[in-house]
């Protein structure tokens, strides 16, 4: 099978009658971590939304392993493999950890809960730590975690990320980020947008920086990263050109 995991041909996507992202064409491939980068309001969210199948579709493609699905209900793409964890954490925060995870097989069948969640928790031996907390209570970090494990349950091929570290403090960053690199190393490929610009990029293997909904520049993200632009814009400025 090819490595080719997600072609974008031409997307245009938005809500209502306004496209937001125009004529936006990508790949991804099997494994790799790439990061989206982009100002307040440049449409990296409706971006990830357009994958998913949240939100209006306007024209163009959203091809995932060779099947286009941008007429696709959200469900459709996540039996297909497609799993997203939007911005925002922790969506059962009064259940406990061992709950929220049930929660997260609901499109399973029954036989299989047990074995998603073993395989989830072994990734993730914190979450047993955790296993009779009410999440609401798990730090930041730790239910950014339990988001992305309810979804890794499903065994998606691709996981959109949206702004996973956001208000979280340097370490609970690190960690994610270092979750994030798990993950991907168990052959996901994800698609992450993050405030974090540049922690993300150090985990990326690609950028896709994006302005007013087109694409802008794309890239190794170790290009990306000593770009004079992106310095400017998004890492302050001052980036060591030879940080690894
Ligand atoms: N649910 C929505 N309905 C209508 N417009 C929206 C909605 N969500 C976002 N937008 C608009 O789409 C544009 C891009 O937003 P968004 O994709 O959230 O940007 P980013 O994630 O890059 O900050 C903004 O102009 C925003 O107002
Ligand atoms: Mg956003």
């Amino acid at each position: 099978m090819s490595d080719l995991v997600l072609e974008l041909v031409g997307l245009t996507a938005g809500y209502g009658d306004n496209p937001i992202v125009h004529d936006f064409s990508a790949r991804l491939y099997r494994g790799s971590i790439t990061t989206l980068i982009g100002g307040n309001g440049a449409g990296k969210s409706t971006l990830l939304r357009a994958i998913y199948g949240t939100n209006r579709w306007f024209s163009g493609q959203v091809v995932f392993r060779g099947e286009a699905l941008e007429k696709l209900e959200p469900v459709a793409r996540l039996k297909r493999g497609i799993g997203f964890v939007p911005q925002g954490r922790c969506n059962f925060p009064t259940m406990t950890v061992a709950e929220n995870l049930k929660m997260g097989c609901y499109t399973l069948p029954g036989q299989k809960h047990a074995a998603a969640i073993e395989r989830v928790v072994a990734l993730f031996p914190v979450l047993r730590s955790k296993w009779r907390i009410e999440a609401g209570n798990m730090s930041g970090g730790e239910q950014q975690v339990l988001e992305m494990a309810m979804v890794l349950m499903l065994e998606p091929s691709l996981l959109l990320l949206d702004e996973p570290s956001l208000g979280l403090s340097p370490k609970m960053q690190a960690d994610v980020f270092a979750t994030v690199k798990q993950i991907a190393s168990i052959g996901v490929t994800v698609l992450v947008v993050e405030q974090n610009v540049r922690g993300a990029l150090m985990i990326s293997d690609q950028a896709w920086v994006m302005e007013q909904g087109r694409k802008f520049m794309e890239g190794p993200a170790k290009e990306v990263r000593t770009d004079p632009r992106i310095r400017q814009a998004y890492l302050g400025g001052n980036i060591k050109h030879h940080a690894a």
